[in-house]
């Protein structure tokens, strides 16, 4: 049996009708303190978004502000730019610990473990930042969803502070730029496998010998924790504003 076509009226009726339905909506969109990839792997997201009609303010630190003047994304983007009132604290500094550590083949665990302390100081820090900036948090409250770079935890305390302070059904989409690693995994309910998923960072490959996968259970593990440390540690900092 053929199904009777829908009217051309009755289908141009439902086009304008559900055109209706579409509005622009404020966005926020933070990829970290705008530093590097993860900034710049939500330029292309964003940029859609302005197409679509959406209202798009980049959030970013004051020590990357030169971000504003680019005539690319000032085409595009509105900014909101927080300022880091800590004269004793740079992410610079931080990034550049980064940078060499990842072209240093001899790393090895301590750098690791610095280079956690220092990641959990750089969230910590610009997230105070972002939060001590009342004004700005008031202007924020006119905002209908946060676009972030899922290492920017600080979008998560953004979203529940309005929540709580504006009453805001604010909603939070997350991008991953990175291989997504166990504690990204296990947020998003995917399985995780050490025995052939290899860990961020190890440099395996799904084919790994019996040490290599002892390594990766093992890298995979710090990962993890890391990851459920970091958790609870915003959490607590979540409630304290
Ligand atoms: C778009 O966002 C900017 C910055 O957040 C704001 O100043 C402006 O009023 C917004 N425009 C509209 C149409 O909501
Ligand atoms: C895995 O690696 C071993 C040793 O390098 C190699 O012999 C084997 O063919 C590889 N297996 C696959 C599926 O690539």
């Amino acid at each position: 049996m053929r199904l009777p076509n829908i009217p051309a009226l009755l289908q141009i009726f439902l086009l304008v009708w559900t055109g209706q339905e579409v509005k622009s909506a404020n966005i926020l969109m933070s990829g970290l303190v705008g530093k590097g990839s993860h900034f710049l792997s939500l330029v292309p997201i964003g940029k859609r978004l302005v197409r679509q009609g959406h209202n798009v303010t980049c959030l970013i630190m004051d020590e990357y502000k030169e971000r504003a003047d680019d005539p690319e994304l000032k085409k595009y983007f509105n900014f909101e730019i927080y300022k880091n009132t800590d004269p004793h604290y740079t992410t610079k500094e931080y990034f550049q610990f980064v940078s060499e550590l990842a072209f240093n083949e001899n790393g090895g665990l301590r750098s690791f473990g610095k280079m956690m302390y220092l990641t959990k100081e750089l969230l910590r820090k610009s997230c105070l930042f972002v939060l001590e900036d009342k004004e700005m948090m008031k202007r924020l409250e006119k905002m209908d969803a946060i676009v972030s770079d899922v290492s920017w935890l600080c979008s998560s305390v953004i979203k529940l502070y309005l929540k709580k302070h504006a009453n805001t059904d604010i909603r939070i989409i997350l991008n991953v730029p990175n291989t997504p690693n166990a504690m990204i995994l296990d947020l998003a309910g995917s399985p995780v496998n050490p025995a052939y998923q290899p860990s961020t960072m190890s440099g395996l490959t799904s084919n790994m010998t019996f040490i290599e996968r002892t390594i990766n259970t093992i890298s995979t593990a710090v990962f993890r924790s890391f990851g459920n440390q970091m958790g609870s540690y915003f959490m607590s900092f979540a409630e304290q504003f």
